[in-house]
């Protein structure tokens, strides 16, 4: 099933809220690439995605920096770990770009971001608006 967004995983930063739109958006497209005929698709979204979520996390992490987040060293860690993960999976898909292996990415993608969007991005936009600088 594809995901929809609602207003429950805003954080309350425009900037960050819409990559993240824009990140599920991929996620959606990567489920649907895995059920065309030809997987040709898939890799371009996976590119896609590969490179926005890197600087998604780097436009992120310079939000935390600039409004000194405290715990920006521990926020850091799970992006880079997700990025590992990707990185592996990214791999593992164009060595054998099936459906199945499609699926999983969409809902390993899909599970990492609700949750990290809850728990984690949730602080930092709480933390931001309580601490702008200007
Ligand atoms: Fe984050």
């Amino acid at each position: 099933m594809l995901f929809k967004w609602d207003e429950t995983y805003e954080i309350g930063i425009i900037e960050i809220d819409n990559q993240h739109m824009e990140l599920f958006e991929t996620a959606n497209k990567l489920f649907n690439s895995s059920k065309e005929e030809t997987l040709e698709n898939a890799k371009e979204v996976l590119d896609f995605l590969f490179k926005y979520v890197v600087n998604h996390f780097y436009i992120e992490e310079s939000y935390q920096l600039e409004h000194n987040y405290p715990k920006y060293d521990e926020h850091k860690k799970l992006h880079l770990n997700f990025k590992k993960e990707l990185e592996e999976m990214k791999a593992k898909i164009e060595a054998n770009p099936s459906p199945e292996n499609l699926e999983f990415l969409y809902n390993f993608v899909v599970s990492w971001l609700k949750e990290h969007i809850l728990k984690a991005d949730k602080q930092v936009g709480i933390h931001i608006l309580n601490n702008p600088c200007y």
